[in-house]
């Protein structure tokens, strides 16, 4: 009938109505990832990510409400509707098989926090490619990933969140830490002598947004925002914030 014609069709799955109708925009991330997704003292979520989805709550104006989701469940919290779409996920072929992605909206690739004991044998990620090398990584991630095609020959530890891999090699369990490079260059700075940064990155990450297939409605929300913010100077802003300090 009438109401019918002058609304909107919308696909059973479509995010976008869920937002309008739920008046929610809802992140799923891991807290843990500096600077992207983090909690605070005071046990709020904080960072990059969570300050670029509450401004598009915000710009959109309804209400961010953050999920908090362990990494290895978080592309099924996603497609099972506990959240709208993912922040600080490299986009990758295989991953693209079951989410799609926004466009980038930052690039990322991996470095290695090694042992300061190994510091005059290493001098690339390459060096480490050894049987008497132990390398720690989070699963399921691309450091994993990474390690697993870069760092063959050695033995690879993985671990459920980046802050125990990490702390394999303070503790001398690991030889080195493979991960995205925003985390090692700020956890290098917050551990001045712990461990030593290589910093040269050596695998190519876009960081994307992953949301359901078919959320046609949503991509292009989501495309249109980023370009939006980098033009406006909202990305930036948020951008100094929490990479320039
Ligand atoms: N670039 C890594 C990947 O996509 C990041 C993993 C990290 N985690 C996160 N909590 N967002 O696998």
């Amino acid at each position: 009938g009438v109401v019918a014609l002058s609304s909107r069709a919308f696909a059973a799955n479509d995010t976008v109505e869920h937002i309008i109708q739920s008046g929610q925009l809802r992140l799923c991330f891991e807290s843990g990832y500096i600077p992207f997704e983090m909690t605070s003292k005071s046990g709020r979520y904080i960072g990059f990510d969570i300050d670029i989805a509450k401004h598009l709550a915000h710009s959109l104006g309804v209400k961010f409400v953050p999920v908090n989701t362990a990494w290895d469940g978080i592309v099924p919290a996603l497609k099972t509707g506990r959240c709208d779409f993912i922040a600080g996920m490299t986009i990758t072929a295989k991953r693209n098989l079951s989410v799609m992605f926004a466009d980038k909206y930052m690039q990322v690739g991996q470095t290695v926090l090694i042992s300061p004991k190994l510091k005059n044998k290493i001098h690339s990620y390459r060096d480490l490619n050894k049987a008497r090398y132990t390398i720690a990584t989070q699963m399921g991630t691309t450091g994993a990933q990474a390690a697993k095609k870069y760092l063959y020959n050695a033995h690879i530890d993985l671990f459920d969140t980046s802050a125990d891999a990490v702390l394999q090699v303070a503790n001398g369990k690991a030889d080195a830490f493979v991960y995205d490079m925003p985390y090692n260059a700020i956890y290098i700075a917050e551990h001045k002598g712990q461990l030593v940064h290589l910093d040269k990155t050596f695998t190519f990450e876009p960081l994307g947004w992953a949301i359901r297939p078919d959320d046609f409605n949503f991509l292009n929300l989501l495309n249109n925002y980023i370009k939006q913010i980098q033009g406006d100077g909202t990305y930036q802003k948020i951008y100094n914030k929490w990479f320039k300090s």
